[in-house]
């Protein structure tokens, strides 16, 4: 990939894109040994070695974040009115986006990346990649809600739901609940069991595919992916 000296360097965390104009003008950056002094000198990021005051800048294609969503902000990009999953990240890249979509007051796993190939196999609904929930229910889940999640049901799309996997940890006049669904329908939990009679009061994603939700992150905090977690997906 050919990209901008600047933008490679502020890309890679080095400063902000006026900050490492003035470091490439002061003759402190190198590219395969020679100084650069023009911030938009062409890096092949594949090849070329660029160094920063003589110190090793190496490229980084892709960022992976495992953010643990709190309630409030938004999962978008940009948002004129609310807070948004990426005002989290502490990230100089401006191409990160988050991996699908929780609704505003849900909590848990979102997977921020600019990885435009691995978001697409993670959310193509050709795909069927498991998603485990959490929900704590208004409302006493039984027996008879596990087979009608399994046999799919109608929440007023077109097609009912895929199966679903009902888990119930505790049934009362509040009930708690893990589910895993193999799609991502706009409020999809919560229109499962509003079709049953009964909402949802809390909401919190564990799981997606193989990626789980690391429980050391409190709301609001993230993580870089480890290697294995990467790869795994
Ligand atoms: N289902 C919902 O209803 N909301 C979410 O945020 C995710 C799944």
């Amino acid at each position: 990939m050919k990209i901008r000296l600047d933008k490679y360097l502020a890309d890679m965390g080095c400063g902000t894109r006026s900050q490492v104009k003035q470091e490439i003008s002061k003759g402190h950056v190198t590219v395969n040994d020679a100084v650069v002094r023009r911030p938009e000198y062409k890096i092949n990021t594949d090849e070329d070695r660029v160094c920063l005051s003589g110190l090793d800048v190496a490229y980084e294609k892709y960022e992976y974040y495992m953010l643990n969503k709190p309630a409030g902000v938004v999962s978008a990009v940009r948002d004129s009115v609310d807070k948004t999953v990426l005002d989290l990240i502490d990230s100089r890249r401006d191409d990160l986006f988050p991996a699908g979509r929780l609704d505003k007051d849900t909590e848990g796993l979102l997977l921020i990346t600019n990885d435009g190939e691995l978001a697409h196999r993670l959310l193509s609904p050709r795909k069927h990649v498991d998603k485990v929930y959490y929900a704590r229910i208004d409302g006493e889940v039984t027996e008879d809600d596990i087979i009608r999640f399994r046999n799919g049901i109608d929440i007023g799309d077109e097609k009912p739901s895929l199966p679903a996997e009902l888990e119930i940890l505790r049934s009362g006049r509040e009930s708690e609940i893990l589910l895993t669904i193999r799609e991502g329908r706009f409020h999809q939990v919560k229109r499962m069991f509003h079709a049953t009679g009964k909402e949802v009061l809390y909401l919190k994603r564990l799981q997606m595919g193989t990626l789980k939700l690391d429980e050391n992150l409190a709301p609001g905090e993230y993580r870089r992916l480890t290697e294995e977690e990467v790869n795994a997906l």
